[in-house]
């Protein structure tokens, strides 16, 4: 193995790259974002990071809550036209047909259209340096029935991809292995 040093910024691989929905009423936008991460499982914490001169970042400031919504890899287009435009602009939602649907505990609007939802409440933010963490609780979170067994989403189901540097790669959606099968 011939190993060679690479810059600090490289990025994970891949990333979890999602549409996060922030801000209430007329003023809910959509972000696209890659800085995020599972951090706790008890209770279950997410963290997202964002620039703060995104538009979005004033109404996560304001309101203290946002949603992840995953879209499918035929979405696509959709998760890089919210992370190619701010809000500032343009209205998003009007722009991709897309429908604000609410939650059961958070006031910011779920997207209806893609099929897996996440409602966070932040408890708690970090100012890191270009970007603000957020530590938000899953308060709750929704499925399109079709990608779900056992009342988990399924993998082999779910048409998703991932984010690594800069390109969107499709899944296969083929399990490797499951949890634990090196003990076997
Ligand atoms: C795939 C992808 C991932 C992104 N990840 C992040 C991120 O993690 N944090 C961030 O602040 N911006 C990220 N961006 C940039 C914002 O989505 C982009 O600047 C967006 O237009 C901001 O929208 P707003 O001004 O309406 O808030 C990402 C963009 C793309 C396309």
């Amino acid at each position: 193995m011939n190993k060679i040093s690479l810059n600090t910024g490289i990025t994970m691989f891949p990333m979890p790259a999602a549409v996060i929905s922030v801000g209430i009423g007329e003023e809910a936008n959509l972000i696209t974002l890659a800085y995020i991460g599972k951090v706790c499982m008890k209770p279950p914490i997410i963290a997202i990071s964002l620039q703060p001169k995104r538009h979005s970042y004033e109404l996560i400031e304001k309101h203290g809550e946002f949603v992840i919504n995953y879209p499918t890899k035929d979405q696509l287009r959709d998760m890089d036209y919210c992370g190619t435009r701010s809000g500032r602009d343009v209205n998003k939602w009007e722009d991709l047909n897309l429908t604000k649907e609410k939650g059961i505990v958070v006031q910011v609007p779920m997207v209806k259209e893609f099929p897996w939802n996440m409602e966070c409440k932040v408890i708690k933010r970090i100012e890191l340096g270009s970007h603000v963490c957020y530590f938000g609780e899953v308060v709750a979170t929704h499925s399109d029935s079709q990608f779900v067994t056992n009342n988990r989403l399924d993998p082999e189901k779910f048409n998703c991809f991932a984010y690594i540097n800069g390109n969107y790669i499709g899944l296969q959606n083929g399990i490797l292995g499951n949890h634990g099968f090196s003990m076997k």
